[in-house]
């Protein structure tokens, strides 16, 4: 009897096929295997890409786990992205500062993290043609993705406004970020009241909370009649999110997740693969599997 190997696309999974996946709960709608294994086919890597499930208390046995089986890859996303940090071997500086790890390598059993969250949604925005200079930046949420973001969005704009439901943790990220930017950097509770007043005094909006990744377009923390054509609306959340619909009938320059998630999944291939991944591949793999 002749057995034909499984196929993912026209690649045969062998026995040397490489494995590489996220971690992150929930990652049933995450579009990162689409978008990988569509390059890895296109190039012809005897690789694939799976999701795995892993809540927070199971970080440690994952880890173990992608030293077991010799994993190739990670991305690693909520809840995941701090405490995953305490099980790798070494983690680039500024992902240390930032205290948030979204890619991991595998080299010979050598587990590196890396943050490519900032990097991203700077790519994101400027191939946007969004200038953040001289600009007053609203970001919702202070934690993992906040951190990563609020780093590179202090590098040019002019004020942060970190606004969270928890007041002391926007305060922490607050004081981090104090000692690092001579800026001006406000801290506010999240509240509909005080969202609608600052949002009058920015110009670019980022989400970075994880309201719209359960329930995409069903919520949101921001009332539509407060977005204004004149404003750079940015959520971070990679699916078409009620505050992207709301931002778009406004007429504001939108930038989704699947955007910032576009970029980042460049930046972690070219971790793992010492190489360039193809642009429009991933695009493409993106647009479709966000689609269905
Ligand atoms: P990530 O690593 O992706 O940033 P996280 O560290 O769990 O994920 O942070 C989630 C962020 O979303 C936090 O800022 C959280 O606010 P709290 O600090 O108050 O927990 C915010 N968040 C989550 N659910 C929210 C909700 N329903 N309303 C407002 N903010 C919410």
């Amino acid at each position: 009897m002749l057995i034909t190997a499984p196929k993912v696309g026209h690649l045969p999974i062998t026995g040397k096929t490489k494995v590489l996946g996220i971690i992150g709960d929930p990652v049933d709608h995450s579009v990162s295997p689409a978008m990988y294994n569509a390059v890895f086919r296109k190039l012809k890597m005897d690789a694939v890409y799976v999701a795995f499930r892993v809540p927070k208390d199971e970080v440690a046995a994952a880890i173990r786990g992608v030293r077991a089986f010799n994993i190739q890859g990670l991305n690693v996303t909520i809840p995941d992205k701090t405490e995953v940090i305490k099980y790798l071997d070494e983690v680039e500086p500024i992902a240390k500062e930032i205290d948030a790890v979204n890619v991991i390598s595998n080299k010979n059993f050598k587990l590196k993290g890396y943050n490519t969250d900032g990097p991203g949604a700077m790519k994101a925005l400027r191939q946007k043609n969004v200038v953040l200079r001289g600009k007053r930046v609203l970001l919702l949420g202070a934690g993992g993705a906040a951190k990563a973001l609020s780093y590179y969005v202090l590098k040019e704009a002019d004020q942060l406004e970190i606004m969270n439901r928890t007041l002391k943790n926007a305060e922490a990220l607050a004081e981090t970020l104090r000692n690092r930017f001579a800026k001006k950097i406000i801290v506010s509770k999240l509240t509909s009241q005080s969202l609608k007043k600052s949002l009058r005094k920015c110009s670019v909006l980022i989400n970075s909370t994880s309201v719209g990744l359960h329930n995409g377009l069903n919520e949101s923390l921001v009332n539509p009649h407060d977005l204004r054509q004149d404003m750079v609306v940015f959520d971070i959340v990679p699916r078409i999110t009620k505050l992207i619909k709301d931002g778009e009938n406004a007429g504001a320059k939108v930038i989704n997740g699947f955007d910032m998630l576009l970029h980042q999944g460049v930046l972690g291939f070219k971790v793992w693969m010492n190489t360039e991944p193809p642009f429009d591949v991933m695009r493409n793999a993106i647009r479709t599997a966000s689609s269905t």
